[in-house]
């Protein structure tokens, strides 16, 4: 039976974990978490266990710290992952420091985001050159347990793709907050402003996903001549909002180069 090892039982760890328990139930499902006091509340449908003891062919997933990294690498036997398929959440941690860590080429690196905890997470997932065709495959498919994943090939996409798929449910989120703010001051109450809000979003989301539809043709489509449309899309214009979310993605894909060292 494939084993699949999530290191890790915090936030995203338990959500790969809850992913994989409910999405591939054909799948056994290690959870390594050193508290014995959180081991006993995770799914009892997984095995908790305090420490990792390697098999060859495991998937293992690191939802660990990046700086609880170290420690967990040192305490592997030598050689215990040299044909693991090893796929690290870690924000901000390279493929070079994974393999030369865990002593094995067979790593990928994922950014995954919050909306991971509704099944609807963006994951970018990025192979290590020495990750064979299977490996990538199995990769894939453990994490679109929690959402969609796109694979790219260049690390460096990693960081802007952590500005925009991971980030991004923050940064939405607070553009959101102006919808909310306005509407509960235009006489919503507060729920009825948050529906109004995230009916917006999912319904943008949807429409978005439609073939040929891009932002640009949507807002354009919407945006009759001296219409109501066209008169927010041109303060929008005027106090240069694109330019200001551009740069605030500017920002965090820097953060997230320095981070990474
Ligand atoms: N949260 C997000 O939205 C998000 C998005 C993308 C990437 N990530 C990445 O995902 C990773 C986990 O983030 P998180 O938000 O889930 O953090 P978290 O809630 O703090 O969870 C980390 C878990 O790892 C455990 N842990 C620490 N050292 C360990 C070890 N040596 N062996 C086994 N378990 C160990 C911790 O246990 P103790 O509490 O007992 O120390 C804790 O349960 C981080 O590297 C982060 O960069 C998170």
């Amino acid at each position: 039976m494939e084993r699949i090892v999530v290191v890790g039982a915090g936030h995203m760890g338990s959500v790969v974990v809850r992913g994989l328990l409910d999405g591939m139930p054909q799948v056994e499902v290690v959870i390594v978490e050193p508290s014995a006091e959180r081991r006993a509340t995770l799914d009892s449908r997984a095995e908790a266990v305090a420490a990792y003891e390697p098999r060859p062919d495991d998937l293992l997933v690191l939802a660990i710290p990046p700086q609880a990294f170290d420690s967990f690498a040192d305490g592997l036997p030598h050689g215990a992952c040299a044909e693991t398929i090893v796929v690290s959440i870690m924000a901000g941690v390279r493929l070079e420091t994974l393999a030369s860590a865990l002593g094995t080429g067979r790593v990928l690196r994922a950014m995954p985001n919050l909306a991971s905890r509704v099944g609807q997470s963006m994951t970018v997932l990025c192979p290590g050159e020495q990750v064979p065709a299977a490996g990538v495959d199995r990769a894939k498919a453990a994490l679109s347990v929690i959402g969609k994943v796109l694979v790219v090939q260049d690390e460096s996409l990693l960081d802007a793709a952590t500005a925009v798929a991971g980030s991004g449910p923050a940064l939405v989120a607070y553009l959101a907050q102006s919808f909310t703010d306005f509407a509960r001051g235009a006489g919503f109450t507060p729920d009825d402003a948050l529906l109004l809000t995230t009916q917006v979003l999912r319904g943008t989301a949807d429409v978005l996903a439609e073939p040929a539809v891009t932002p640009q043709s949507l807002y354009r489509q919407a945006s009759t001549p001296n219409g109501t449309t066209a008169e927010g899309i041109a303060t929008l214009r005027e106090h240069r909002v694109g330019e200001s979310v551009r740069t605030a993605l500017e920002a965090t894909t820097e953060r997230a180069r320095e981070l990474a060292g």
